[in-house]
């Protein structure tokens, strides 16, 4: 492992008026281990090594949150992010995420403005914010599903000064036309790797070519999706991964920023030395005959 690792060495990119390293870190897994000392350390390393750019959801907890793991009392990686983080840097970016929510009847989905309201409120209280930098629309990706009512009242609170930018997660490049006809869009956030959810192949492209940020989440995970990282690699990804004296989790990372300056990596984990090869794989070099081999 290099010693100068930095997640300044993939590139910048802006959201809105706000720049953040290409690498990123995804918070979603920070809260799976019972030892809340190792994620605070996790969140510090990170900023430490240059992230700028980190994305969470108030309904990210443990025990009973996304991952439904863990044990002990609870813990929300919003108020991690704040032990370890607050005062935050000048430069950080954090971004989250509303539309799914956790409250006492379990899991729903927000369907009117003041549910939307109030999960825009829990995100400023737990991380301790007088405003949120990025706010992700996610949606359930029904069919026929229209955002434009419940984006429009994140748009009122972006007016009302609660939230800086937004984005839209979960979606389809129609959600994109939608919502940008109603206010500024500055992120997609899709579950896209190299080998899933191939389908955004064109969807990606389309939000460069509109200047929006594609912000693709289990990069690593791929088909196992919460259950863990991958195992089920090609045999050209383990070749590539021999070659550059890489872990397959690294390629794939690297693969994921190789898709386009605005492709934004947030690779979660609750591992201190996960971390270290995740923001290093932001240095990878793949040539073109290589991203071919991986197809
Ligand atoms: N918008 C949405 O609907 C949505 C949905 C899901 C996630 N997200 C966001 O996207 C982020 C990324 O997704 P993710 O965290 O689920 O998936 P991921 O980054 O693709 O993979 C994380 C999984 O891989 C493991 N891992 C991480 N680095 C590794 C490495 N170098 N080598 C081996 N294993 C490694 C992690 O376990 P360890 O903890 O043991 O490292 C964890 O099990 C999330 O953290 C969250 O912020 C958004």
């Amino acid at each position: 492992m290099p010693a100068d690792i930095s997640a300044t060495a993939a590139g910048a990119w802006k959201l809105g008026d706000l720049t953040v390293n290409r690498l990123g870190f995804g918070a979603m897994r920070i809260t799976a281990n019972p030892d809340r000392e190792v994620a605070i350390r996790v969140l510090r390393k990170a900023v430490e090594l240059g992230v700028n750019h980190l994305d969470t959801a108030a309904f990210y907890r443990s025990p009973g949150g996304t991952l439904g793991v863990g044990e002990g009392p609870v813990r929300f990686a919003n108020e991690l992010i704040r032990e370890a983080l607050s005062p935050y840097p000048e430069d950080l970016v954090i971004t989250t995420k509303v539309g799914p929510g956790v409250d006492e009847r379990g899991f729903y989905n927000a369907t009117t403005p003041a549910e939307l309201r109030s999960q825009v409120e829990e995100n400023l209280r737990q991380l301790g914010r007088d405003h949120l930098d990025v706010v992700n629309l996610r949606i359930m990706k029904k069919p026929g599903e229209s955002i434009s009512d419940r984006f429009g009242w994140l748009a009122e609170l972006r007016e009302a000064g609660l939230i800086r930018h937004l984005g839209i997660s979960n979606v389809r490049p129609e959600h994109l036309d939608e919502a940008q006809a109603i206010a500024p869009v500055v992120c997609v956030q899709n579950s896209y790797a190299i080998d899933t959810h191939r389908e955004d192949d064109t969807f990606l492209p389309l939000c460069g070519e509109r200047g929006v940020a594609y912000v693709p989440f289990f990069a690593i995970a791929g088909a196992e999706r919460e259950s863990g990282p991958t195992v089920d690699h090609t045999k050209a990804l383990e070749a590539l991964a021999a070659a550059h004296n890489a872990t397959p989790a690294q390629i794939r990372l690297a693969w994921t920023l190789h898709q386009g300056d605005h492709v934004l990596a947030i690779p979660g984990t609750g591992n201190p030395a996960h971390l270290e090869v995740n923001i290093a794989a932001g240095a990878l070099k793949l040539t073109t005959e290589e991203l071919a081999t991986l197809g």
